[in-house]
């Protein structure tokens, strides 16, 4: 075939349509805007955090059996929505919940891989979430978990969670965990 001025102009118009059909269009990256209007806070959270795995209306249930009849519990997986209490007391006002899982992903001692949402339902953090993943090694005194994100009024949150053994009952395996949790956020 010649090259004719229509040809030509045709492979124009292709190569224009070919670089419009390059799905770029979904992103959209604008500059931050300034630094007025994005003020980092820093928040306190301080909470009880209430597993109960025992009676009749449990918070936290077996999924997975530990392997081996594993002395760590390895490989148990358990789901929980425990409740979260301004106080140390059940009865004290709850502040939001603990949604997810601990597994049981140390072979050598108890090690928890906890991965959580912290859903707050309390006043105007109602229905703003921070989450929670990291390691959870329930026998040492305080143990350190990442905050990864949050969603409503933590958008854009990171930071590290304290959490510390506030009563256990060896016998039924309920415990009340003490959190502290620091986050920044916008
Ligand atoms: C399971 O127990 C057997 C017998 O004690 C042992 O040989 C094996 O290594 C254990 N397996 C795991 C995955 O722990
Ligand atoms: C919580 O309230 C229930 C019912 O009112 C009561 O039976 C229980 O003893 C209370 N628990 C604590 C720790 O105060
Ligand atoms: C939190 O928000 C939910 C849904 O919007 C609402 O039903 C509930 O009453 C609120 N709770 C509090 C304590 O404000
Ligand atoms: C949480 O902070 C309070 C006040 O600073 C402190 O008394 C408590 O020991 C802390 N607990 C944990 C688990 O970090």
């Amino acid at each position: 075939m010649s090259k004719s001025p229509l040809f030509l102009l045709f492979l124009f118009l292709l190569l224009l349509l070919n670089v419009e059909a390059k799905p770029a269009n979904f992103i959209k990256t604008s500059p931050s805007p300034s630094k007025a209007r994005l003020r980092r806070k820093i928040s306190h959270l301080h909470f009880y955090f209430h597993d109960i795995v025992s009676g009749r209306n449990p918070t936290a249930v077996r999924i997975t059996q530990p392997v081996n009849n594993s002395l760590s519990i390895f490989g148990m997986i358990s789901m929980m929505d425990d409740p979260l209490t301004q106080g140390p007391s059940p009865n004290s006002t709850e502040v939001g919940r603990a949604q997810g899982m601990y597994a049981g992903a140390a072979q050598d001692e108890v090690g928890f891989l906890q991965a959580m949402n912290l859903c707050f339902t309390a006043g105007k953090y109602n229905g703003s979430v921070l989450t929670v993943l990291g390691r959870n090694a329930p026998m040492h005194p305080i143990r350190e978990m990442p905050v990864i994100g949050g969603s409503g009024l933590f958008r854009f949150a990171n930071g590290y969670a304290l959490a510390r053994t506030h009563w256990f009952d060896l016998n039924t395996g309920d415990a009340t965990v003490e959190y502290n949790v620091t986050v920044m956020h916008y």
